[in-house]
């Protein structure tokens, strides 16, 4: 399964052919358990359900008679809030029989409430309502769904019968509305800059997924992965971990098809691994929008790392070290500055002051960025 696009907008994956016959499945022994030895009558609304009704009759092995309603209550991809009804049932296949409603998705539940009043007054003698997706948190009625096949985040699916503007029904996966992208950047700048204080929060406020390279290798050393053990044995001998194991790890998560967007901290470090990142990130059709380069200057910065060091028990923040490092950061990783400065991306913050103060100025920028297609 890839991604894929139905007029205008973009889907990725969701659900395989095996969970959802798993959910269907799930649903025709619920419901032949419910039913004994009584006969049901099937609804099956219309269009959206016809796929999931097929497949739940060629599972469902007591007696049954289909009838067929058909529906209008959406359009694009939200609801309407009023619901037609195009083809209506006759009385006389409802009235004192045990009827099971089958619906493709419940959502708001206005649908469900509309279907549910047009057959109450055809006097059934039970009526139960069974879907193959229900959205919870969408959900805005009392009325309660007795047979569930699997609940679903509220996000806009297709596929299986359902559709987007009529394409999509003939999907046999199911695939959700991809995330519209937010922005993709690098937070730049030396040790105790505030890179990570400040990522955090970026974050969290704009619902990006957070890249920093050493949560990444203690992530994989503690899983135990293959780009762990070998990171590992690098780290232990106080080295530094060769590029592609880093890249490695770095591509792993990038192909999240669901991330709004990536914050980089700790990388790139180098002009080469900043080549790395523009060529893996081309390829997932992504591009970096920005470096954010936080400035502070250099006898601050010495300051706050001895500070940091009195309580942060890391070894390497003492001033020998600390001054080794900011030397480093020269060197090799300032010409990262540069080489995203050549594509127009530079963007330069006053690191000094309070972290909401520099928090805000980020923001300021980041909302003016002008995003580039991807
Ligand atoms: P409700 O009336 O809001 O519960 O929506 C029910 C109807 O809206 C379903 O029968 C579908 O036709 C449509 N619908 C709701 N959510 C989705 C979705 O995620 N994808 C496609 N159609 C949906
Ligand atoms: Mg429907």
């Amino acid at each position: 399964m890839k991604e894929i696009q139905l007029h205008d907008k973009k889907f990725v994956p969701y659900l395989d052919k095996e969970t959802i016959d798993g959910a269907v499945k799930k649903l025709a022994r619920e419901i032949e358990k419910f039913a004994q030895n009584d006969s049901v009558v099937f609804i099956v609304v219309l269009k959206g359900s016809f796929i999931f009704a097929a497949d739940l009759a060629k599972h469902y092995q007591k007696k049954a008679t289909f009838e067929f309603y058909r529906l209008k209550s959406y359009e694009g991809t939200g609801t309407t809030g009023e619901v037609k009804i195009l083809v209506d049932i006759d009385r006389r296949f409802i009235e004192g029989k045990n009827v099971i409603v089958l619906e493709d998705i419940v959502d708001t539940g206005n649908t469900l409430e509309k279907i549910i009043e047009e057959l109450q007054a055809k006097q059934p003698a039970s009526l139960k309502i069974a879907t193959l997706f229900y959205k919870p948190e969408a959900y805005k009625k009392d009325y309660p769904v007795d047979f569930i096949g699997m609940e679903i985040p509220n996000k806009f699916i297709v596929g299986y019968g359902l559709d987007y503007d009529e394409l999509g029904r003939n999907l046999p996966e199911i695939y959700r509305l991809k995330e519209k992208r937010m922005i993709d950047f690098i937070l730049f700048g030396p040790p105790g800059a505030g890179k990570g204080t400040q990522a955090q929060i970026l974050k969290d406020k704009l619902g990006l997924t957070y890249i920093a390279t050493g949560d990444l290798f203690r992530h994989h050393i503690k899983n135990q992965t293959e780009l762990g053990k070998k990171a590992k044995a690098y780290i232990d001998n106080g080295d530094l971990v060769p590029d592609e194991i880093t890249i490695g790890m770095i591509k792993e998560i990038i192909a999240d098809p669901n991330a709004r967007g990536f914050i980089f901290d700790g990388f790139p470090r180098t002009v080469k691994q900043a080549e790395v990142l523009d060529q893996l990130m081309k390829d997932k059709d992504l591009i970096i929008d920005a470096l954010l380069s936080i400035n502070v200057p250099e006898e601050r910065l010495i300051k706050r790392l001895l500070e940091r060091g009195k309580t942060s028990g890391r070894t390497d923040d003492n001033e020998e070290t600390i001054k080794h490092r900011l030397q480093q950061y020269r060197t090799k990783t300032e010409p990262v500055k540069d080489y995203y400065k050549q594509q127009g991306k530079l963007y330069e913050i006053d690191g000094v002051g309070s972290i909401e103060e520099v928090n805000q100025r980020l923001l300021d920028i980041i909302g003016n960025i002008k995003l580039r297609e991807k």
